[in-house]
């Protein structure tokens, strides 16, 4: 036995307290049990189930084989932040300067740059709920106050603009929203982004989007904040190619924001990271370029996934789902079949091998839901929706 008295930081025993996530509870299980060998069907995670486009690949290993495996740039391969610039530029009113772009390893860690930078311990964000879990950890490692605010599930998750104005308190820095949004494949309107921007630029708070579902959209395009919003200074968009381009394990993504933060952001990418893989932000580069075919192609996938699951859980009895926006989850509303969403997550599980995630994970608003995701092909979800089925007749 070691008598060092091990000490650890704040923000890891805040992290530690958070340990305990009793709605992936299932998908624990799920897991456990197909390690041993059984027929459980995954319907957890949003990790695309598309192996990474080929020509991307391709690309990637050329990098490496021409030497492109050194260090990069802090803020990221000028190729690549000229790349996403482009984007940026074509899809919004507002000019943009590869110099606003940071390239960091994942949505995710972009997203604690963006949080570090802006937010003190002890300080407040304000953030819709149900949320992408995700979320959670990044507050807690940073000790930022999370104020809550339910979508409208009644409208299909629609953003409430008047109770996230109403949810600020003396300390709030930030509001962070999600479009298309994980877990309700919401889509948050132009004009709502626009209204929300300017609330957020007088009261002196920065409005940060999330947007790493903007490629997976089926009812309309995706508008970004950049977009919509009519002046840029205090907003800031997240995306990444980990679930558009079939990239999640490659880790890449970016911050676009005015250029003051863009350049802090930089400095804490030199801190925590030295700048991310040469040979992946060339293949990141020739990604964004070069993607009309196979991004539609997973995106036409991904809608028909949508529509079998959909109108499958519609006919059966005690279920109900909106039809999502975009994105790639459904949320099953299970309140008809007597139960919450943890305990159906639970019983059908047991009963059929199906695991799925209580919706009470994202936030109480989930309550009475089940986030199934779509990363997995027709037959399977045909599969899950017969043992759905057959579960509901006999519990
Ligand atoms: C809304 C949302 N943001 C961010 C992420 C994480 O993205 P990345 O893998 O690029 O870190 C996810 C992954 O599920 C997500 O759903």
């Amino acid at each position: 036995m070691s008598n060092f008295n091990a000490r650890y930081s704040q923000s890891a025993a805040r992290l530690d307290a958070s340990a305990d996530d009793s709605a992936w509870r299932v998908h624990e299980r799920a897991l456990e049990r197909r390690r041993a060998g059984d027929d459980v069907i995954l319907l957890c995670i949003g990790d695309p189930d598309f192996d990474t486009p080929p020509l991307i690949f391709g690309e990637a290993l050329g990098a490496m084989r021409a030497g492109r495996t050194h260090y990069s740039p802090p803020a990221g391969e000028p190729a690549l932040r000229e790349a996403i610039a482009e984007i940026e530029s074509r899809t919004s009113p507002h000019p943009c300067r590869p110099e606003e772009v940071v390239v960091f390893a994942g949505a995710t860690n972009a997203l604690f740059a963006v949080m570090a930078t802006l937010i003190d311990p002890g300080e407040s964000i304000v953030v819709p709920e149900p949320m992408y879990v995700g979320y959670t950890p990044i507050f807690q490692a940073l000790g930022i106050e999370v104020l809550p605010v339910p979508l409208l599930a009644e409208q299909n998750f629609r953003l409430d603009i008047p109770a996230m104005q109403r949810a600020v308190r003396p300390g709030t820095r930030a509001m962070l929203i999600n479009t298309p949004g994980n877990p309700a494949g919401n889509m948050i309107e132009a004009d709502q982004m626009a209204d929300l921007a300017a609330f957020c630029r007088e009261q002196g708070l920065w409005l940060i989007c999330d947007e790493v579902y903007s490629m997976i959209t089926f009812s309309r395009r995706h508008t970004s904040l950049r977009a919509a919003a009519q002046r840029t200074d205090n907003v800031v968009m997240v995306d990444a190619l980990s679930k558009s381009h079939a990239m999640s394990g490659w880790r890449i993504g970016w911050t676009v924001s005015p250029e003051p933060l863009a350049e802090r952001l930089a400095r804490l990418g030199m801190a925590m990271l030295f700048g991310c893989s040469q040979f992946i932000q060339d293949a990141a580069a020739f990604a964004l370029r070069n993607d009309d075919v196979y991004v539609e192609k997973m995106r036409l996938e991904y809608l028909a996934r949508r529509d079998l699951l959909v109108a499958g859980l519609n006919a059966l009895p005690g279920l109900r789902c909106a039809v999502p926006d975009a994105g790639m989850f459904v949320m099953v509303d299970v309140s008809g079949t007597g139960q919450d969403g943890l305990a159906f997550a639970e019983r059908l599980f047991d009963a059929a091998g199906v695991s799925t995630v209580p919706g009470v994970g994202f936030g109480p608003s989930g309550r009475n839901y089940v986030r199934i995701s779509l990363a997995q092909d027709r037959a399977t979800l045909a599969r899950a929706l017969e043992r759905i089925a057959s579960f509901l007749v006999h519990p």
